[in-house]
């Protein structure tokens, strides 16, 4: 049997895709290894999202050199988003690379591997825009866990004027109900307990055929035996539904109280520069209404500073919305100019220097938020999703509650996956201690 060893950097989709090209290569008689030593192809799967993510994986590429030297006929490949960014660039770059690959072309990996495999064969830059994929029938093998990621849709048509992926992951398409639910009940019966519906803007999938909505899909996968938590990432705040909102708030137990509402900054003039399509006020509004519907719930977000003309001032805009809608995470990240974006071609003049001190301030600010929402915790009751062994203490266990904070509880309480009602007696750092009712 062959071995193949799959990496992956990014965002969800790519963990999910990852499982997608496992999906393809362990029926053509390949298994899964940890080991690059051993492995006879190794893909790394990118992210081309900053400019960060892939000179990152350009070191890695100049370090896994060595595994080529010792074993020729290893494949080394590049998937994913940074593949169909670079194209041939990234074999100028890294030449010893045999293969690149983009997120839309996995159903002709077995046969670019063989080719590549059969003789001494030139690299491979296999990056169509002829077809984009939805990949409907193929079977994700997912890893160990509890939760399965799904993806429901791919691409994306926002064109956020900052942001890569609507080239990297070509137009906006979504799955159709029938595969999803399937997809969902096959990893139920695989035992997995909790389910993360993905897409780059989950508020616009839609099945052609039924006409049915993000919310009708949700509530369908809700409803699933054996299904014990539904989460999904990211809804778009420019068409966030009601309709979402009356499906979670009708099993709440089950389509959990957490929500990922992107922001990337706070400034109306930056947003409307961005393409976001809303407002600093229609962000806050939305907060408010969701709040009314929702009173439990937890937001999270994503925040870009020193986007292009960002001025000091309208930074603090970004922190007015931080402070307001009081988030209980957010990912914060530096403004990187991405190529065939629009903002490719608006100035990049925010200094790093700057682009620094905005991060720091921000990440006080939302860690000081953070720390006070942690300690608003103590004492309430609330309930446990065990993942497992806490990587701090052996004899302790680490699980999330519904609103996707982690909490520790001591192990004899159940196995992964179970639901356990506890109540809040303590923090450490971000983590909450549970103790089982
Ligand atoms: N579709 C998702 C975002 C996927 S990209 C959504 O809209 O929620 C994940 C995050 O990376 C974005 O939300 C944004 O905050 C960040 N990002 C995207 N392009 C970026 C860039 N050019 N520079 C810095 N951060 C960026
Ligand atoms: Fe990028 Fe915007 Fe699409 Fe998200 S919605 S993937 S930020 S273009
Ligand atoms: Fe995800 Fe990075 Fe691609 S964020 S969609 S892997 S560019």
């Amino acid at each position: 049997m062959k071995k193949i060893l799959i990496e992956t950097y990014g965002c969800q989709m790519n963990k999910a895709d990852s499982e997608l090209v496992a999906g393809v290569m362990l029926p053509e008689g390949y298994t899964n290894t940890e080991n690059h030593e051993e492995a006879d192809v190794i893909l790394l799967n990118t992210c081309a999202v900053r400019e960060g993510a892939e000179d990152r994986i350009l070191g890695i590429l100049a370090h896994y050199r060595k595994y080529k030297e010792k074993k020729p006929n290893l494949v080394l490949g590049v998937i994913g988003c940074m593949a169909q960014n670079l194209k041939e660039e990234l074999i100028h770059k890294r030449p010893w690379v045999d293969l690149v690959m983009g997120p839309d072309s996995y159903r002709d990996l077995p046969k670019a591997i063989q080719q590549l495999q059969s003789a001494d064969h030139e690299p491979l830059v296999i990056v169509r825009r002829d077809r984009f994929e939805n990949y409907e029938e193929i079977f994700p093998v997912r890893g160990e866990g509890f939760n399965a990621w799904v993806s429901i849709m791919r691409g994306c048509d926002n064109f956020c004027t900052f942001c890569i992926v609507p080239f990297t992951r070509g137009r906006e398409r979504s799955r159709k109900s029938s595969n999803i639910l399937r997809e969902v009940r096959l990893a139920v019966e695989q035992g997995y307990q909790e389910i993360t519906l993905l897409g780059q803007n989950v508020n616009s999938w839609k099945d052609e055929e039924s006409g049915e909505r993000f919310a009708d899909l949700i509530r369908a996968v809700g409803q699933i035996e054996g299904v014990k938590r539904v989460r999904f990432t990211s809804p778009h705040p420019k068409d966030f539904p009601d309709e979402l909102l009356y499906a979670m708030r009708e099993n709440p137990n089950v389509l959990v109280p957490h929500i990922h509402l992107p922001l990337q900054a706070g400034n109306t003039e930056v947003l409307q520069r961005m393409n976001r399509g809303y407002s600093k006020e229609e962000y806050l509004k939305l907060v408010d209404h969701i709040r009314e519907i929702l009173p439990d719930v937890a937001f999270s977000t994503d925040i870009i500073v020193g986007f292009s003309g960002e001025s000091y001032d309208q930074f603090q805009d970004t922190l007015d919305v931080v402070r307001r809608v009081r988030f209980s995470g957010a990912f914060m990240f530096k403004y990187s100019r991405r190529p065939y974006t629009k903002a490719e071609h608006m100035p990049d003049d925010v200094s790093e220097e700057e682009k620094q001190r905005r991060l720091e301030e921000l990440i006080e600010l939302q860690r000081s938020i953070e720390a006070e929402i942690v300690q608003e915790w103590i004492g309430k009751e609330t309930e446990v999703m065990l993942e497992g062994v806490s990587p701090k203490r052996e004899e302790e266990w680490i699980g999330r509650i519904p609103q996707n904070r982690p909490c520790i509880v001591p192990a004899a309480c159940g196995q992964v996956g179970d639901l356990v009602k506890v109540r809040i007696v303590d923090a450490r750092a971000m983590t909450l201690v549970g103790k089982p009712l």
